[in-house]
């Protein structure tokens, strides 16, 4: 590796105080490893039903009133298929959306034109190991990666951004980030809101400097060990959070939670239920009316929303409602100010019904049919494979294990085409820097440091099964247990400090090395991630 990007890293890792974010490097060719096994080439025998560029790069784009913003963006471009198969809009930081059906095969060219290492990641989607964006297989400057594969998933909102170690939360946050919509047979049939009713809500929090440029990790290691916050939330790329809809009409939003570390509790502002149809990798079996929703971190939560009899002219909000994150011993870090912290009541979309329009989508009482997976289909049913997400000698770890590029345990292994239940624990009371688990529930339990945690699995959807919330405070849960979605088929969870939770999931198709990790983009570049491999 090439010296200055050790320097950097480790300027990062150390995280003095006042680390801008895009500092860019000059690059020099020099660190290439053969040895990679890099896909730069396209298969002459994979037929693909749509061929993307994707390039990663240095741009600057008018976000704030004044000066532009330098970020970094996926560019994407049609070399063949359908043109309705990506949108975008060249004035926004993020990328383009992508939509895809089931039963297409799919080539992406990935362009890396930024001054550092990359990879894309396909959040969600069953790809095989090659085409999963492991941070092994970061390609430099000036090189291309090519993904080819079949759209194996249901239909859902996914999402992709870059994968590097150590720089996802830094990329994700300059911008490299886009959605991926899956439809299928069965979602057609449905008669979902489609087009402009059908419409991308995604959530981020940013914070900028004076001149406009952003600012990241401006309190150094404290932003990493607590997840990077913003102050304020853009929706779709864009800082004003208005969404102008129609009146007379009914609308899909896809919401994703594409912040690098902040969470949601997202409800309306006059208290009126959110209809919920979606969930991560799948329509829920049947809408489902809901307070409000957590939306933990790369979470998506598909609402309906039904402006029939809103007339035009009306506005409302729909806001990140107070609640207790269970976050110990945070003022000792020193001074928690974020001027927007997690928790706090504050409006996240001002949707402005604008004119009058009409569609005649109706909801259907049932979406997706779908056998869950049956507990008694698990090897492990009465032994279920124990995951501990907690900090130790001031790291984040997951059991004690920070990230390894090709490190795997067996405690990590599974076996191909078995189904397995994990058991996903945020120890509450936290891990003293000896080892030793302070038992004790919640805020007083005497550990360093709790935080909630979004896991996320590679390669899967699993169903969840059961949530043990016996460790936790009483204020914590109660504070978001009615805006918790246990059906569908999933791939990221909030486990809340204290929080217990089974999912149960199947190994299917592909062998190789995935990833698990936390999804708070800075807990994961610091290395709460690591390996588990189907064998
Ligand atoms: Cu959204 Cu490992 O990723
Ligand atoms: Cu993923
Ligand atoms: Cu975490």
């Amino acid at each position: 590796m090439e010296a200055k990007e050790l320097d950097r890293r480790k300027f990062l890792k150390l995280g003095s105080t006042g680390a801008a974010v895009l500092i860019s490097f000059p690059f020099l060719n020099a660190c290439k490893d053969s040895s990679a096994e890099n896909n730069n080439d396209i298969s002459a025998d994979f037929e693909p039903d749509l061929d993307i560029d994707l390039t990663a790069k240095e741009v600057e784009i008018p976000i704030l009133e004044g000066n532009p913003t330098r970020v970094w963006k996926f560019e994407g471009k049609l070399n063949k298929g359908d043109s309705a198969a990506l949108q975008e809009d060249q004035n926004n930081y993020l990328g383009p959306i992508l939509l895809v059906r089931k039963g297409q095969k799919v080539r992406i060219r990935f362009k890396n034109q930024l001054p550092e290492e990359s990879i894309v990641h396909w959040h969600g989607m069953h790809v095989p190991e090659k085409f999963d964006g492991h941070p092994k297989d970061v390609i430099n400057n000036g090189e291309t990666y090519v993904y080819e594969f079949e759209i194996m998933n249901r239909a859902g909102t996914y999402w992709f951004h870059p994968h590097p170690h150590g720089r996802t939360g830094p990329q994700v946050y300059n911008g490299l980030a886009g959605m991926l919509l899956v439809t299928d047979e069965e979602e057609e049939k449905l008669d979902l809101p489609k087009g402009e009713f059908d419409v991308p809500v995604i959530i981020q929090d940013r914070k900028f400097d004076e001149n406009n440029q952003l600012v990241y990790l401006d309190r150094g290691r404290m932003d990493q060990m607590m997840g990077f916050l913003g102050n304020r939330i853009f929706i779709n790329g864009k800082p004003d959070k208005e969404l102008p809809l129609k009146s007379g009409c009914t609308y899909r939003l896809r919401f994703l939670n594409a912040s690098n570390s902040r969470f949601y509790k997202l409800g309306w502002e006059d208290g009126s239920p959110l209809m919920v149809i979606g969930i991560d990798g799948s329509l829920l079996e049947r809408p489902r009316s809901m307070p409000y929703i957590m939306l933990g971190v790369a979470k998506r939560a598909d609402i309906w929303l039904d402006l029939k009899n809103i007339p035009v002219g009306t506005r409302f909000t729909l806001k990140s409602l107070p609640f207790s994150a269970g976050m110990m011993n945070m003022g000792m870090m020193g001074g928690m100010a974020s001027d927007l912290p997690l928790g706090s009541e504050y409006s996240v979309l001002n949707i402005n019904v604008d004119e009058q329009g009409s569609n005649t989508n109706e909801l259907p009482d049932k979406l997706a049919v779908f056998n869950k997976i049956n507990p008694s289909e698990a090897i492990n049913r009465d032994n279920p494979r124990t995951f501990k997400f907690f900090m130790q000698r001031m790291e984040w770890t997951i059991d004690g294990r920070t990230w390894e590029t090709t490190g795997v345990t067996e405690e990590e292994t599974v076996k191909l085409n078995t189904t397995e239940i994990w058991n996903l624990v945020n120890t509450g009371g936290g891990m003293m820097s000896d080892g030793g688990m302070m038992k004790g529930k919640g805020m007083m339990g005497g550990g360093m440091m709790q935080m909630p945690h979004p896991i996320h699995i590679h390669q899967v959807q699993f169903n969840i099964l059961e949530r043990d919330p016996s460790e936790m405070d009483e204020d914590v849960w109660n504070s978001v247990k009615d805006g918790l979605i246990d059906d569908g088929w999933q791939d990221t969870v909030l486990l809340m400090p204290g929080m217990k939770i089974k999912i149960i999931m199947r190994f299917k198709n592909f062998k190789g090395l995935f990833l698990y990790h936390c999804h708070n983009l800075e807990h994961e570049d610091m290395g709460m991630m690591r390996n588990y491999k189907i064998e």
